[in-house]
């Protein structure tokens, strides 16, 4: 089966060529650079580059991949959640093509998509399911932070979430705090590298609590505090790096270590992670040593396939399809507010 997935739920516009479990292409145009000048996602600007830039995208995911529309066999995309405008982009492209095509389309769920890219792997990147294990399985981006047990393939529950900001929130604004440009997430990471972990002392909420959420807002207030308290910290770049690694240990902290009691509690053998966050070095390193330490296998998306892109939504759709799952309506709407149910 040869499917083309298209994915513009938030500011990345992605389209993917997938035939039989093998990404034959992933094009995805990033709009980073557009919205770091107002500090966050504009969605209005996100939605004029997606209608920009969808067909072209599209269009090289097929060249890249060697075929024409009429070598697709299916035609999937983010139904959600995501931004309303963004979305309807992607999905009445998808449903329109499916249309004219005469081809099913199916809508996938963006965080159901996420679950599986940590089993998309190697050059040409293919999706091991072969090796799937029940999982406890951390979505970590600029929007969600969650954590979901996936008990087989194709089933899942979400076991918590965050209760105010996602972790990539938390990186972004309390880089913005410091002076750093959006997404201040990569660039902490890179200053964290060299400072000390341990110079700074931040909260760590509900690290310890016996349920799977979070929550985030309570850190970044910290920092705030903490920058009006010790304004001269920012203008000396060992105090800056310091203050980076601390506040990438607490955040890493919360997310390891619930993750890990997520895992233990629920007897699952192994950990998976994606979402942009699972860029953080600091995270992958941590998250390794923990599972190793408690004899848990880790499955870390490649950096390539953390932020959003179509390969993932592509995989998922094919092996939705070879599992029966029948065709989303052609007129069916944009799901902004999608929640994951349980399947
Ligand atoms: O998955 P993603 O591309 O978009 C969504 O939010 O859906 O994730 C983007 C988020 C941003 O908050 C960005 O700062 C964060 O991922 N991020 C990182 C790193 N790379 C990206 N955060 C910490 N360390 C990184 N290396
Ligand atoms: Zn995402």
């Amino acid at each position: 089966m040869t499917l083309l997935a298209l994915e513009t739920s938030c500011d990345e516009t992605a389209a993917a060529v997938v035939r039989d479990g093998e990404v034959l292409a992933s094009v995805v145009s990033s709009q980073i650079a557009l919205h770091s000048e107002y500090g966050g996602v504009v969605p209005e600007l996100a939605t004029r580059e997606h209608l920009r830039n969808l067909i072209p995208v599209t269009q090289s995911a097929l060249r890249e991949a060697g075929l024409r529309a009429a070598d697709l066999h299916a035609i999937a995309a983010t139904q959600g959640p995501g931004l309303p405008p963004a979305l309807m982009i992607g999905l009445k492209t998808a449903q329109a093509m499916a249309f004219a095509l005469d081809l099913p389309f199916i809508g996938i769920h963006h965080h159901e998509a996420h679950l599986y890219s940590p089993w998309i792997a190697g050059r040409p990147p293919r999706a091991d399911f072969a090796a799937f294990a029940p999982n406890v399985s951390l979505i970590v981006s600029g929007g969600h932070t969650m954590l979901v047990h996936v008990e087989a393939e194709l089933r899942h529950r979400v076991l918590g979430s965050t209760l105010d900001d996602a972790a990539g929130e938390c990186f972004d604004k309390t880089a913005k705090l410091i002076g750093l440009p959006y997404p201040g997430g990569p660039l902490i990471d890179q200053l964290a590298a060299e400072g000390d972990p341990s110079a700074f002392k931040f909260p760590r909420p509900l690290l310890h609590d016996a349920n799977d959420d979070f929550s985030f807002s309570g850190l970044k207030t910290a920092v705030r505090y903490f920058l009006r308290d010790h304004p001269a910290v920012v203008q000396d770049r060992r105090q800056l790096r310091d203050l980076c690694a601390s506040i990438q240990a607490a955040i890493v902290d919360v997310l390891t270590g619930k993750t890990i009691q997520a895992a233990r509690r629920l007897g699952v053998r192994c950990v998976t992670a994606s979402g942009g966050v699972t860029c953080n070095r600091g995270l992958r390193q941590r998250l390794a040593a923990e599972c190793e330490r408690h004899s848990l296998t880790l499955r870390l998306a490649d950096p390539g396939l953390c932020t959003d892109n179509a390969a993932m939504i592509g995989i998922l759709a094919e092996h939705k399809l070879r599992h029966g799952h029948s065709p989303t309506s052609l007129d069916a709407d944009p799901r902004p507010g999608w929640e994951l149910a349980p399947t």
